[in-house]
């Protein structure tokens, strides 16, 4: 690898800014001042300083993270906790989120600094499966089922949605079930006082696909009120239970391998 593209991938510097530190002379290939930007040297075998600070290879992370619900998927905002406080000044170098859940959507969400990984896993032609639980305001019938499964318009330029798979795990009035169902994480502001009498629902579904509000929006078009929402799955690799909101850990060799089958990723 090039010595200006291992700074870089470092988080030295940018591209420009490394190459001028090369140039200036501050920095050393085992102990020699290097001052070829473009000279080839190999990662975890050759010893690099810069301003006399060795200079550790960060290699590709891949991590999983319990996403509580209160933060939003962004690298950074100015008025809104963002799940890269989770992790420190640190660890969060060079990382950002694949894909996004919603502020009050919680669960199974991957960070990554590797770019071709985040784009071979979002990317629409690759189908990759995400699984979520839910609660809802409403019933779902076997004909709404039947509806998301199929595909539902869900009102973009009447896009349909593509096949879907529904798992109904528990339904009946929201007073028999209000113990089993977690706090409220979305706006509730807008629900009639009569709550107690409403029917309520949970289940599985799983979408191949990654519209904005998806799994709401589909919900909605069938006359349900998302209450509760949280992603346990994409393709094979499942939230590791041990982990609660707010924790995270590398994904280990094998789980990247197995989410990422239609790719060649040479890890570590
Ligand atoms: N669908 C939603 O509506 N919200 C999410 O956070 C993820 C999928």
């Amino acid at each position: 690898m090039r010595l200006d593209k291992y700074l870089a991938e470092s988080y030295v510097g940018t591209r420009k800014e490394v190459r001028k530190l090369i140039i200036d002379g501050v920095v050393t290939v085992n102990g020699e001042v290097e001052n070829d930007p473009a000279i080839e040297i190999k990662e975890n075998v050759d010893l690099i300083t810069c301003m006399d600070e060795v200079i550790v290879y960060p290699g590709r992370r891949y991590i999983m993270f319990h996403k509580p619900a209160g933060c939003i998927t962004a690298k950074s905002d100015e008025k809104h906790k963002t799940v890269m406080d989770y992790f420190s000044i640190e660890d969060r170098k060079g990382l950002f989120p694949v894909g996004r859940l919603d502020k009050d959507t919680e669960g199974l969400l991957l960070l990554t600094n590797d770019g071709e990984f985040d784009n071979r896993l979002m990317h629409p032609t690759h189908h990759v499966s995400k699984r979520y639980f839910f609660w809802v305001l409403g019933s779902i019938t076997e004909d709404k089922i039947a509806q998301l499964e199929k595909g539902i318009s869900i009102g973009e330029d009447d896009a349909i949605t593509s096949p879907a798979k529904i798992e109904i795990v528990q339904t009946g009035k929201y007073e028999a079930l209000e113990d089993q169902i977690p706090p409220y994480t979305y706006d509730s502001s807008n629900m009639k006082d009569n709550k107690y009498i409403q029917m309520v629902t949970s289940g599985y579904i799983t979408i191949t696909e990654g519209k904005k509000h998806q799994v709401k929006r589909m919900l909605k078009a069938v006359g349900c009120y998302v209450i509760y929402l949280k992603r346990f799955q994409i393709g094979e690799l499942e939230l590791d239970m041990k982990l609660k909101p707010g924790e995270y850990r590398e994904l280990t060799k094998e789980e990247i391998e197995n989410i990422t089958p239609f790719m060649k990723i040479d890890i570590y």
